[in-house]
């Protein structure tokens, strides 16, 4: 019998059994379980729960059929409520680990919607043993394993339809699945992009050879049923890499990109662009972000890892100047165009690695009065850092997608001086353990 005293930075129960700690999958502080011990799990033993003998939190009936199965929400018997709470208790715990003084810690911000938020899902084609092609989500743990998606409740009901009307044509038109050993076959991806306020969505089909007449025929098919489809792109991929990018691209119908609007700026995401993946919690980051920058009348702040330049045209609009930095060129040009569309003459976007950016802008002399920095899950870079102590900016807003990197960067940035004022978690991924949270740091005492 083991008792559950915590959760992992990755969502899973902890509890103490001799002195070490265990992961236990599906299980949550305060459970009593039966487990029998696996294997290891990043450098932990492993024991799967074979009887809860007490919930700490009554389980709830998942709203989907895939539950368990899906690498998706592995949250969705918790109510979200519990879920909040854990996700607040995970931010915590990895900054107390990690020695970082939160400053206040605010409550989290709950997601608008905790179902149907999403507005962009990849969906794999795959072949059963039985040789039907599938098409949907990979089964939990399992990279190489894609199971048949009935309905997801991630995204709409419209999604739904639209991957049972791919499915189901090109099953009909006897259509091969690309396979991952051989290389041989023709569907990869299906991509879906939906704009939330304009009711707009973008279907990217990635197959391995085009021009094809039959996939043209598929095409034409899903289209007639579902009309709602407002922009079809067709992606050739034949590259290895099992990625949903390509080599080439064709607009079978519409513009060939979606226009959707936050926080009252408009946006336009092409296939490639990023965009936060819900969109109605994005628009209250952005708020608590600027909210956090305090007024920037007339200061000049910098956007590092900007993307489409969503967050720098938010600050723009009471800044003095901003400059957004970017790896990606496609997001620069897109963040560009952003700009333009919303009449935003203020802010500059720059393409490179803000590894590289930072550093350089250093040893020109730049100063900025506020920076925001919004990393990927890995974090600060060490000349990111590095660079961010060397310029001594009075005031930092880091936002995070990953509790260790936070605390991490967090602790950084208290060795260059920095404290940190206030810490709120974000709930952008209700239904999975991973939480996004805003930061303050302030330089001197
Ligand atoms: C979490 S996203 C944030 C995007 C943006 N702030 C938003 O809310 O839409 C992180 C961004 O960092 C970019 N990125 C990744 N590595 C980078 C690097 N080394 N230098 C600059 N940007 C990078 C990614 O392409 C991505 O657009």
């Amino acid at each position: 019998m083991a008792e559950v005293v915590g959760l992992s930075p990755q969502g899973e129960g902890i509890a103490q059994v001799e002195g070490r700690a265990v992961i236990v999958p599906r299980a949550v502080p305060g459970d009593r379980v039966e487990a029998r011990v696996k294997g290891k799990y990043k450098g932990r033993l492993l024991a799967m729960p074979e009887q809860f003998l007490e919930m700490a939190v009554t389980r709830q009936e998942p709203p989907c059929q895939h539950f368990g199965r899906c690498g998706g929400c592995r949250w969705q018997d918790l109510p979200y409520v519990d879920q909040l709470r854990f996700k607040e208790g995970i931010v915590r715990s990895a900054l107390e680990e990690r020695g970082v003084n939160a400053g206040e810690f605010l409550p989290v911000l709950a997601s608008p919607k905790p179902l149907f938020y999403r507005n962009k899902m990849e969906f794999s084609f795959a072949t059963d043993q039985a040789g039907r092609l599938m098409l949907g989500l990979h089964l939990r743990g399992r990279f190489d394993r894609v199971f048949d998606v009935e309905e997801c409740h991630l995204q709409s009901t419209l999604s739904n339809r639209i991957i049972r009307a791919v499915r189901q044509h090109a099953d009909r038109a006897g259509l091969p699945a690309y396979n991952l050993k051989t290389h041989d076959g023709l569907l990869r991806f299906l991509v879906i992009r939906q704009a939330v306020r304009r009711e707009e969505t973008l279907v990217d089909l990635v197959v391995a050879q085009y021009p094809n007449a039959e996939v043209d025929a598929l095409i034409a098919g899903v289209l007639e049923v579902v009309p709602e489809i407002t922009t079809f792109v067709l992606t050739r991929h034949s590259g290895k890499a099992q990625v949903a990018v390509g080599q080439a691209q064709w607009v079978i119908k519409g513009r060939g990109w979606i226009e959707e609007e936050c926080g009252g700026l408009v946006f336009a995401i092409s296939p490639r662009s990023f965009f936060q993946t819900n969109p109605l919690q994005a628009e209250q980051l952005y708020a608590l972000a600027c909210r956090m920058g305090g007024d920037l009348q007339g200061l000049t702040v910098l956007d590092l890892y900007c993307g489409t330049g969503s967050l720098s045209l938010h600050l723009a609009r009471t800044a003095g100047a901003v400059l957004g930095v970017e790896v990606v060129a496609e997001a620069v040009a897109d963040a560009r165009g952003n700009a333009q569309r919303n009449g935003i003459a203020n802010c500059e976007f720059e393409a490179g690695p803000a590894e590289e950016v930072l550093p350089r802008l250093q040893r020109e002399g730049r100063r900025f009065d506020r920076i925001f920095a919004d990393p990927p899950r890995a974090g600060l870079h060490r000349k990111v850092l590095e660079a961010l102590g060397a310029l001594q900016a009075p005031q930092v807003v880091y936002i995070s997608c990953n509790p260790l990197s936070l605390a991490e960067d967090l602790a950084g940035l208290q060795a260059m001086g920095y404290r940190v004022a206030a810490v709120q978690p974000v709930d952008m991924f209700p239904q999975t353990p991973h939480c996004e949270a805003v930061s303050l740091l302030v330089l001197g005492g």
